[in-house]
């Protein structure tokens, strides 16, 4: 069967669709990647081009992951008794909705962060992460953004936040009871979420790490 691979891809390319690069080259010209920390994030679009640009690539990277859930709770459970009878998705893995699930999440990070357009190099899926989060359970992405929200307004600094919120979202997990594949997702998530800010840990653990909408040091 086919077809419950169409899906993870579709969540590749939903992940992978280039919003903090375009917002770039369309309102300035430039590539995103080549300024700042190089992240094709909002966060990086926030120094580079202004508050607008960034809510704008921050909502549509949140959407990204949701979509890429949103797709695979459609498939598995609204699609058209024909779509099945003709194999288009497969009903006998109707149990493992979870796991495509966190699949399709996985592969929605990794599509932000590593975009087949932009020779793999992309954001660092803290906006994409947030989509899937509230898709899988709503109250999980809110709280997560609680935990980042308190974090930023004590430190300044959004990887820290990010970092930090990446963290809770396992504790969240569990606090909420979620089934194990989601808190499954939220460790494996998690961990290459941290993984994608060494850059930002490096800099942190030197204090160099800007606050808040603050430019970046001159690189050597
Ligand atoms: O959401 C990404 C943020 O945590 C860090 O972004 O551009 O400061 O590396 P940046």
């Amino acid at each position: 069967y086919i077809n419950n691979e169409l899906l993870l891809i579709l969540a590749y390319l939903l992940g992978s669709f280039p919003t903090g690069y375009l917002a770039g080259r369309l309102l300035k010209g430039i590539d995103i990647r080549e300024v700042g920390s190089g992240s094709t994030g909002a966060t990086n679009v926030l120094r580079t081009l202004g508050k607008v640009p960034a809510i704008v690539v921050l909502l549509i990277d949140v959407l990204k992951g949701a979509l890429a859930i949103a797709a695979v709770n459609f498939a598995f459970t609204q699609l058209p008794g024909w779509l099945y009878y003709t194999k288009v998705v497969d009903v006998n893995l109707a149990n493992w909705q979870p796991w495509m699930i966190v699949l399709a999440g996985l592969l929605a990070l990794l599509g932000h962060s590593k975009p087949i357009w932009l020779n793999f190099k992309g954001g660092k899926s803290v906006a994409t992460s947030l989509g899937v989060l509230l898709a899988m359970d709503w109250r999980v992405g809110l709280s997560t953004i609680a935990v980042f929200a308190i974090s930023l307004a004590i430190s300044r600094i959004v990887s820290l936040s990010s970092i930090t919120g990446a963290i809770s979202v396992t504790a969240l997990m569990i606090a909420f009871r979620q089934p194990l594949p989601y808190c499954l997702f939220a460790i494996a998530g998690g961990i290459y979420v941290i993984w994608l800010h060494r850059t930002n840990i490096q800099r942190l653990l030197t204090g160099t790490e800007p606050r808040f909408g603050q430019a970046l040091p001159e690189q050597p």
